[in-house]
């Protein structure tokens, strides 16, 4: 256990801690539906490489999970990140995405990915003030004002793909 801001304990998951996990995400995603991008497999195989963070012993109030890219050589990806509303802009988020950073550059990554939906101002203004930019691709088009890849995730799922880069 890493103690870091106060009274915010960060910790690796296990597999039990899906339960209480699954029942917070789309609420803190206001709403939309992100209990589909998470299957207990991400507790399950990739705890290892994901954070929780807690208050008082066992209050979850943060997450992250990524993982090292089997297929693309030193490129580690962000699964999902998420806060919960109300401890938020307290440097949790920015915690969590350091620390999933610092594991990959530890694994050997020179580069870490996210893949958002076009339109999720929150989610690309975090990125951005952590250090990630939009990746560089001719097939780049504006979509509510950003360069995204359109129908990216199949007909109509437009997202923007994004990546920090490690410096070891
Ligand atoms: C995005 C999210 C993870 C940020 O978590 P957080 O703990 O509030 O983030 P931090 O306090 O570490 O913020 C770090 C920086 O990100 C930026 N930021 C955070 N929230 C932001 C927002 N709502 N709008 C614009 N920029 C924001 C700010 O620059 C902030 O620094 P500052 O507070 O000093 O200005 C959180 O709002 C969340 O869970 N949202 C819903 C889920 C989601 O969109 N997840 C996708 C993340 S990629």
């Amino acid at each position: 256990v890493v103690r870091a801001l106060t009274g915010v304990e960060f910790v690796r998951p296990t597999e039990a801690d899906y339960d209480a996990l699954i029942t917070i995400v789309d609420e803190w995603w206001s709403g939309r539906p992100v209990r589909r991008l998470l299957p207990r497999l991400w507790l399950r195989h990739f705890a290892g490489w994901s954070w929780l963070a807690r208050v008082n012993g066992d209050r979850l109030v943060g997450f992250a999970i990524g993982f090292l890219s089997p297929g693309l050589p030193g490129t580690a990806a962000l699964h999902l990140l998420g806060v919960d509303p109300n401890h938020r802009r307290r440097g949790i988020g920015r915690d969590l995405g350091r620390r999933l950073a610092d594991d990959a550059a530890a694994a050997g990554a020179d580069r870490i990915e996210m893949v958002i939906p076009t339109g999720d101002q929150v989610a690309l203004g975090f990125l951005r003030a952590i250090g990630f930019a939009v990746v560089a691709d001719p097939d780049l088009r504006p979509i509510h004002g950003t360069p995204a890849h359109a129908d990216y995730d199949g007909p109509g799922e437009d997202r923007i793909v994004l990546a920090r880069v490690l410096v070891p």
